[in-house]
Parts: structure tokens; sequence; C-alpha cells
């Protein structure tokens, strides 16, 4: 699946839908859409399970404690190269917590869907020979030596050192993953720095506090302001502008692509149109991010489950998820949203994302 194709399947979903939608009921974009979807790319949570519990996460709050067996794993990778899908992403929970990632890792290189991982590092090392190979691995760094292991727990940062060597010595185009907040805040320069020196690509999202029923950690507007100014200077910088732009209220995010073009998958096989839908379903960023009346008539989002029904079919049942947009700024679905826009600095950042860091 080249980019060409990939670009001309993208422009045939972007020109049969139409948008402007942010304010529609659900049954109403479902109609809209109907025959119009393609899952361009799929995000699988591959486990809730962590070995670690760092302090800004959701993944405490979901209610998904089974995962899907490897065969279904396996099948299901396949379902998604036939339904035509040219990305698939992994993440968690810490996804290589899961015995049989190589497998899977394995079975997405057999079908050519370019591969993304998620982690925290720890378990990088020790699973270089079945991670060589994938496209792009993000490795989270949420601070300087000090805050890092702050938010992450003793060790983390020695652990996310090790985890770059491994994978770049391995050839793996390595991204570091920063999720800025008030916590790490400070330490916006020496991440900077951090990042220059070990040849990472960067790419920062700001905290959804409302994931985790906490608000102390959002950071200031001022604080925001400085953050952005700082990231926006990295020459490794792989956010967008549009990016940086919309979450300091300069811009907006016009379309969602949620359910349309993309969907995630969660750990026990519940596939949702995003991940503000799924903890919607957990019960916790619907209640948290909704006021009044909104608020009490939310009774949880539902997904299809694809141990119920094959891939291809949950994906073109799935009910658009609408209820969070106003407030939501998670910062993969955003890019993701973008992109499908064909804005010109997204398409340019996620190419430069293919090829090791300078
Ligand atoms: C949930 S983790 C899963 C992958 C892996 N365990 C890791 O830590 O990289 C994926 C990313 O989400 C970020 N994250 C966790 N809680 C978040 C929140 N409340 N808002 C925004 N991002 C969050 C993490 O820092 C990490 O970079
Ligand atoms: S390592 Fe990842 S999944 Fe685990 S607690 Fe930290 S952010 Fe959450
Ligand atoms: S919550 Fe966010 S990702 Fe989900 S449908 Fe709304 S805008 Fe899209």
């Amino acid at each position: 699946m080249g980019a060409v194709d990939f670009g001309a399947k993208l422009l045939r979903l972007y020109a049969g839908a139409d948008y402007g939608q942010l304010g529609l009921r659900e049954s109403d974009h479902n109609a809209m859409y109907a025959g119009k979807r393609l899952p361009l790319a799929v995000t699988i949570s591959a486990t809730h399970r962590c070995n670690l519990v760092c302090s800004h996460c959701q993944s405490e709050n979901s209610d998904t404690k089974e995962d899907i067996s490897t065969e279904r794993f396996l099948k299901l990778i396949e379902e998604i190269a036939e339904a035509g899908a040219t990305r698939v992403g992994f993440t968690g929970g810490e996804p290589l917590m899961r015995k049989d990632m190589g497998r899977i890792l394995e079975r997405c290189r057999q079908r050519g869907l370019i591969v993304s991982v998620v982690s925290n590092g720890w378990l990088v090392k020790r699973n270089i020979d079945w991670l060589r190979g994938i496209n792009l691995l993000f490795l989270s760094l949420d601070g300087g030596r000090e805050v890092h292991d702050k938010i992450r727990g003793p060790g983390n940062f020695e652990k996310f050192v090790e985890a770059v060597s491994a994978a770049q010595g391995a050839g793996i185009p390595v991204a570091a993953l920063s999720t800025l907040s008030s916590m790490n805040a400070a330490c916006v320069p020496e991440m900077a720095d951090i990042i220059v020196k070990h040849k990472l690509h960067w790419m920062v999202g700001m905290i959804q506090s409302g994931f985790t029923k906490r608000s102390d950690q959002d950071a200031s507007k001022r604080q925001m302001e400085e953050m952005v100014r700082t990231v926006a200077a990295s020459p490794n910088l792989r956010t967008s502008k549009r990016y940086l732009d919309f979450v300091l209220g300069e811009g907006e995010m016009k379309r969602c692509f949620a359910g349309i073009g993309y969907c995630i998958i969660a750990p026990n096989g519940n596939m949702y149109p995003c991940f503000p839908a799924e903890f919607d379903h957990a019960g916790y960023a619907g209640v948290a991010m909704l006021d009044g009346a909104d608020k009490q008539a939310a009774d949880g989002y539902r997904g299809i489950s694809i141990l119920e029904k094959p891939f291809q079919q949950a994906f073109d049942e799935l009910p658009l998820y609408r209820r969070t947009c106003s407030t939501c700024a998670l910062a993969c679905h955003v890019e993701a949203n973008y992109l499908y826009e064909f804005t010109p600095d997204n398409i340019r950042q996620s190419l430069k994302l293919m090829r090791p860091a300078a």
C-alpha cells in the first residue's frame, strides 16, 4: 500500500462525505455516513494491563479486563487488511505486556500494513528482535530525568534511554511522545535538549484531564503558551502547527473522521470511533466532560464487539460518537483529522516520521 493508494482512498472518503457536523445527533450522523466509511487507520489497545501506574494515565479507568485471544487477534489483523486499512497502531496499557505481540506484528508485516507501537520502554530491549521491522516506535517521555521519574516511577528515564538505543540500533524510527501538563511545564526546554541529543522525532499532546477525573494536572494558559513556544522551536518536532494553534484556542478542528476513516479497538474486542467514546462507555470521560442536563443524560456510549461481528461489519454498523466533541483535544485524533483533511503540514510531518530523525 503506497502513499498514492492511501491518498486515492482518502480522496474518495473526503469527497463522499458531507461535513460541518459536530453539532449533530448520533442517529443523524449514522444516516449521513451510511456506505461512505473506510477504515484507513485502526488503533488497537492490545491490553490494558501495564507494569506502571503513571500519575496522569487513564488506563486504570478502563472497565475492560479481558484481552482477546491470540487467534482472534491474528484474524482481526487479516480482516483489517482486507477492509482496506493502511495503518495499524498498537497502544494500551503497555502493548508489549502481551506475550504474543511478536506474532501479531509479524502478521501485520505479512499483510503489508504500516505499523506503529506506543510503549513506555521497559520491555523494548528484550523484545527488539520482533520489534525490528515496525515502521515507528513511540516512546513516552514526560520530562527530564527527575520529572519523568516522578510521573512514571523511579528508574523509568533510564529505561527510556535504553529503549531508544535498542530501537535505533535495530534501525527503527523512534519518536518521543510527550503529554504536556502542569507537571512538566517547567522542564519542556530540558525535554527539547533530550530530543536533539538522542536524535528523536518529537510529538506532543496536551493532557486530557477529563479522562482521569482530575483537573489539577491541566496546564494554565500561560504555561501552554510557553510550552508551545518551546516545542515549536524544536527542529525535531513532528506535531503540526495546526494542532499547536488548536490547543491555544487559535485554530479549529473542523471535521472528525472518527468512525468514518478510523476507529479504535479496546483489549476486549470492543470497537469505538475514538478514545473519548471508549472512556465514555467506561463512564468516565462522558460524565467528566459534560455539564448540566447533558451530564444527567449521559448513559455511556456503546461500541460494537468484534467477537460478535467481523471487523468490516462492525465498522459499517458502528454508531458514530459526537458527545464530547466540543471538548475533545486528544492529539492522536486531532492530528489524524488534519491529515485526513489533506493539511500539507500534517502530510509532511507524517512522511518525516517514516524515517529515522537526523
Ligand atoms: C496510555 S499510553 C499507552 C502506551 C504506553 N503504556 C506508554 O505509556 O507509552 C499512550 C500515551 O498516552 C499518554 N497518556 C496517558 N494518560 C493521558 C491523559 N490523561 N491525557 C493524554 N495523554 C495521556 C501516555 O503518556 C502515553 O504517551
Ligand atoms: S505506562 Fe502507559 S499505560 Fe501504563 S500507566 Fe503509564 S501511561 Fe498508562
Ligand atoms: S470525541 Fe473527539 S475524536 Fe471522538 S468523535 Fe468527538 S471530536 Fe472526534
